[in-house]
């Protein structure tokens, strides 16, 4: 009897099965729009007629200058919500969970596409400058950023929470609050990259403002029937960066503002991070989270067997398995893993003569 395709419920939603599309920027929206097109449509309508569980865009920008690159989607306006009206429909009308990431790139925000080599781009080449938490730039070769006032920061909180409220009008069923990665919240989090000397800097309380106002907000915005997840990096790993124990007692504080799940991502925000990469490396993060912030886990990076994604889940090591490049290579993964594991799915009814019993 599979565990991986046994149903979730996180308050009123109930996700078919434990295989969660991760959030995958595409850099396909028209340049500076930022609204959803057919591309994103057929990219996320696939993976819920593949038989995922739910889900999820790519990284939205809840402002503009919060983009990664020129070519990402936003939640900053209603045209973007209405824009994503019809992914959310099909999603959903799949059977699938429709969820959004909402976030902010912080100073690593203004680069280039990956295939066009990634780079921050300039204004001359539709860029624009860059904001964080404190002047310093992400590395050698990134402008440095404007640092926020306290203020604007505020600013910053209330953006998260408008495109909360504008998510639900779209149709998403969740939303995740990505604090991960080496983007803004996580800028906020981490010592090396927060000098700040106002109640958002400073000690771990006021590292941890960002985010925990930020997850109050969303949640105070979102349907009371409907999660909110956040995506955190488990550690920098960097002597002396957020680690571990930070991000336990962060899911702790996360709980109690009603945040129902954490992702347990981990890296990105240090140039010299040293990271090993291995099958399944992140999910001892979403293990020691889960036991020990007593928190619903994802766990994600480098899942791509089936056996894998069942034992990660059926031995209680993370409750979803979240998967990124694995389903960007096969949409249908999900209804394969399904056979291998002799798991009973439906197919979509269209595709019903190419089911082998
Ligand atoms: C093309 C691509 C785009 C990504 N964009 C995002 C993103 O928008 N937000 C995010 O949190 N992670 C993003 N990621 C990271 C993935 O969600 C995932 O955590 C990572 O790829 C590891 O999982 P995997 O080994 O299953 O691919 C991206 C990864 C890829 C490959």
């Amino acid at each position: 009897m599979s565990v991986l395709f046994t149903p979730i419920r996180l308050r009123e939603l109930e996700m078919r099965n434990r295989i969660w599309v991760s959030p995958m920027c595409e850099y396909s929206c028209e340049q500076q729009d930022g609204l959803a097109n057919e591309w994103h449509l057929v990219h996320l309508g696939s993976r819920a007629v593949g038989g995922a569980g739910l889900v999820m865009t790519e990284a939205a920008a809840v402002t503009p200058e919060g983009r990664i690159s020129p070519w990402d989607l936003g939640i900053w306006s209603d045209a973007h919500a209405d824009a994503l009206l019809p992914s959310t429909r099909f999603i959903e009308a799949q059977g699938a969970a429709p969820a959004i990431q909402l976030a902010h790139a912080g100073r690593k925000a203004s680069t280039n596409r990956p295939w066009a080599g990634g780079k921050p781009v300039g204004a001359p080449e539709g860029g624009w400058e860059p904001w964080g938490p404190s002047a310093l730039p992400y590395a050698p070769g990134y402008p440095e950023p404007h640092a926020y006032s306290t203020a604007e920061v505020r600013g910053v909180i209330d953006a998260f929470a408008a495109a909360a409220a504008r998510s639900a009008r779209a149709g998403f069923k969740a939303v995740e609050i990505h604090a991960a990665h080496g983007y803004l919240i996580h800028q906020f989090l981490s010592p090396f990259s927060n000098q700040r000397t106002d109640e958002f800097g400073g000690d771990y309380d006021g590292r941890t403002r960002l985010a925990i106002e930020v997850a109050r907000a969303v949640r105070e915005s979102f349907p009371r029937e409907f999660p909110v997840l956040v995506r955190i990096s488990a550690s920098e790993y960097v002597e002396g960066g957020w680690d571990l124990d930070d991000s336990v007692e962060l899911a702790c504080r996360l709980k109690g503002v009603g945040v129902d799940l954490i992702d347990c991502s981990s890296g990105g925000n240090l140039p010299h991070q040293q990271l090993r990469v291995y099958p399944g490396y992140q999910v001892p993060f979403a293990r020691s989270i889960k036991e020990r912030a007593g928190i619903t886990t994802g766990a994600v990076g480098l899942i791509t067997a089936a056996e894998q994604a069942e034992a990660i889940v059926a031995g209680g090591e993370a409750d979803v398995v979240l998967m990124g490049r694995e389903l960007l290579r096969d949409p249908y993964w999900p209804l394969h893993a399904a056979r291998e594991l002799r798991a009973e799915v439906e197919w979509p009814k269209q595709y019903l003569r190419a089911k082998l019993s």
